[in-house]
């Protein structure tokens, strides 16, 4: 199957953002997705160059419009690799291939009488490069540019668009998907209900020069909503290649509500005068805004892509944008929250769930996929896990298509938090104790080899390059470059006996300090010392910072002295990975009352050495100052029943 999505072409007079960051990196996920459905995807973004706006931004920026145009379009070009955006076609409006498209068509629609010249009054709005009606006005201000239209008495050329109202509302309630999410359906439908104008679609030379040339009368250039418009054609060689012929009636539209009505109301009807069907779907999304407050060159809050990957991550990047927002709704962006899913589903879950897999894989099973025990029946565990991948699956699949990624995601990571509990449950370390276990080892193992693929599998379209890592990892490289999505709706593709590669950790935590940055293979910066040189500072730790700090409940299941020591302890602790701990507690416990009890213990400390003991986490106790001037250690529990490996905050 083709499919066919498109971006709206940015204007240059700005340099790239957030939000067009944001709008496209949704069609590229959303064109990854197909692909891994099978699809024969194209995926067009571009740049829109001509018009007013355009003309007074070179202008100010001391430039012709030619050359001022070809430097902000390079910086649109250069943002897409930052992102892992990865479009076929990047179109530019001033592409001599897309102004001769542009002048066919209006030389068409003009023979056929759907263009005519009269005289127009209206109010102008240069920051929508539209007139308004008055109806759109809020205290007599454009609402999206917060300034009055200027009102405008000018002998122009009309495309009739009115002749196509009906059509239209027709075909809006006809095909429920034709506009979605249902709210922006129903605001165009609204505005339907009133009698529609129509639509100027040309600029006197005397105003403007930089457009492209009306065909059929010199004094004049075309309207720029007309020419970007009709981006969506010329990318695909209308109206004689093959490709025009293969993708369009395929076409999707991404767009934010702030262009809705260009492209619900003058695209359509534009497409019907020309005798080319609708496109498929139009997608309209929310308005990013930033901690809460529009963003905006002058309040000094836009948020550029480039700054935002150095920080944070390009993957990190795309999933925080796909989950945080709801597509359709408003969302405000914030370093926080940017952080905090980072830390919280990045490195803790997927992260943590993703290497402890592997490890286990690695030191009960050589490394390799087991061959998953045949002769024993699956416990209701596998069953829930089995069932739960397919319709993880299955709602995802639904989900992505419908352009609902927040939802996508959550079922993705409903899963990742059932696979950390099977893991708890099936303790693959109590197994890999008793020879006569190995057959279930086998195929718990196994069972997280297979679980782990699929999310890879799943999580490409999100975060390309982790999904990448992911499948090295699992020594699926080569089978993950040709993978389909109903690979994972079946069970058993990955092959026992596969060789896992290495993985380093997949999201190193990251920490606030001032600006984020990241923590590279430190998983536990924010102990100690980091924390010292905070709490200097101002006395306070932030939340990220506590947060990095991973306390578990442990078990101790076996103690001894350490030879030579005084001091020392070491003890054998379940969390729910068995691991050792030496402990400064030998003058405080001795090691038989130890045993079977529930500690505090710091989980992603550095390891260090003691005494030649590798020690793996550090246990927590009270310290009381004796009346005597000497110290009294008290071991830090719980005050009641609880799983051990339970993490604490
Ligand atoms: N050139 C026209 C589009 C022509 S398409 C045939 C245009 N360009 S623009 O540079 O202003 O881009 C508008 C688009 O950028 C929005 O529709 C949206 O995709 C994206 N965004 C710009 N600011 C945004 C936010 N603050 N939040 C989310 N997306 C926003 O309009």
């Amino acid at each position: 199957m083709p499919t066919y999505i498109t971006t709206p072409i940015y204007y240059v007079n700005a340099l790239p953002h957030l939000g067009h960051a944001y709008t496209t990196i949704v069609a590229d996920a959303y064109s990854r997705f197909r692909r891994l459905c099978g699809d024969d995807v194209r995926f067009q973004t571009g740049t829109d160059e001509h018009g007013e706006k355009i003309a007074e931004a070179a202008a100010k920026a001391g430039e012709s419009p030619r050359d001022y145009v070809d430097r902000i379009a390079v910086a649109f070009r250069e943002t897409w690799p930052l992102l892992a955006v990865e479009p076929d076609t990047i179109i530019r409006t001033t592409d001599g291939e897309h102004i001769r498209t542009v002048q066919a068509i209006l030389q068409q629609v003009y023979d056929r009488g759907d263009i005519y010249f009269s005289e127009y009054s209206g109010l102008y709005c240069k920051g929508c490069e539209r007139f308004l009606t008055e109806k759109e006005l809020v205290d007599g201000k454009c609402p999206d540019h917060l300034v009055e239209p200027k009102p405008i008495t000018e002998q122009n050329y009309f495309f009739r668009m009115s002749a196509y109202q009906e059509w239209l509302i027709d075909h809006i309630k006809a095909n429920p998907d034709f506009i979605t999410p249902e709210r922006y359906r129903n605001e165009v439908l609204s505005f339907l209900s009133e009698p529609l104008e129509d639509l100027c679609i040309s600029r006197p030379t005397s105003r403007l020069t930089w457009g492209i040339p009306l065909p059929f009368d010199e004094g004049f250039v075309t309207y720029v909503w007309f020419d970007a418009l009709i981006n969506y054609l010329s990318g695909i060689g209308y109206p004689d290649s093959p490709d025009f012929e293969k993708y369009w009636p395929t076409a999707e539209h991404v767009i934010a509500k702030d262009i809705l009505k260009p492209h619900a109301i003058y695209w359509p009807t534009m497409l019907r005068a020309m005798g080319v069907a609708p496109y498929e779907r139009l997608h309209v999304h929310g308005y990013w805004n930033v901690d809460a407050t529009k963003m905006s060159k002058s309040l000094g809050n836009v948020v550029r892509p480039r700054e935002l990957v150095e920080t944070y991550g390009v993957d990190t990047v795309r999933y925080f944008v796909l989950r945080e927002m709801s597509f359709g709704l408003d969302s405000s962006f914030s370093g926080e929250a940017v952080l905090a899913r980072h830390n919280a589903d990045l490195a803790n879950d997927l992260g943590n769930l993703f290497s402890r897999s592997l490890t286990m894989i690695a030191k009960y099973a050589a490394g390799r996929v087991p061959e998953r025990d045949s002769g024993s029946a699956l416990t209701p565990d596998d069953r829930e896990l089995m069932s739960a991948l397919s319709a993880m699956v299955i709602q995802y699949r639904e989900c992505m298509d419908e352009f609902r990624f927040h939802k996508a995601l959550q079922a993705v990571w409903e899963v990742i938090g059932l696979l950390n509990r099977y893991i708890v449950t099936n303790a693959p370390w109590e197994l890999a104790k008793h020879a006569r276990q190995t057959d279930r080892l086998r195929t718990v193992l196994y069972f997280l080899a297979e679980a782990l693929w699929k999310m890879t599998l799943v999580l490409g379209p999100i975060m390309p390059a982790t999904a990448e890592k992911m499948a090295a990892a699992l020594g699926m490289a080569d089978r993950f470059a040709h993978a389909v999505l109903d690979d994972a709706l079946e069970w058993g593709t990955i092959p026992a006996e596969t060789a896992l590669g290495t993985v380093g950790p997949l999201f190193p935590r990251l920490e606030k300090k001032g600006e984020a940055k990241a923590a590279p293979a430190e998983p536990a910066k924010a102990n100690a010392n980091t924390n010292r040189g905070a709490v200097a500072d101002e006395g306070l730790i932030g939340f990220d910072q506590f947060k990095a700090v991973e306390l578990r409940v442990a078990e101790v299941v076996a103690a001894e002295r350490v030879a030579k020591s005084e001091r020392l302890l070491k003890l054998t602790v379940r969390a729910p990975e068995e691991r050792t701990i030496v402990a400064g507690i030998a003058q405080h416990y001795t090691p038989e009352t130890l045993i079977g009890l529930k500690v505090l213990i710091v989980a992603n400390l550095k390891p260090t050495k003691l005494m030649g003991i590798a020690s793996h986490g550090m246990v927590l106790a009270a310290k009381e100052q004796t009346a005597d001037g000497g110290e009294r250690l008290v071991l830090a529990t719980v005050a009641g029943p609880v799983a051990i490996g339970s993490r604490v905050a």
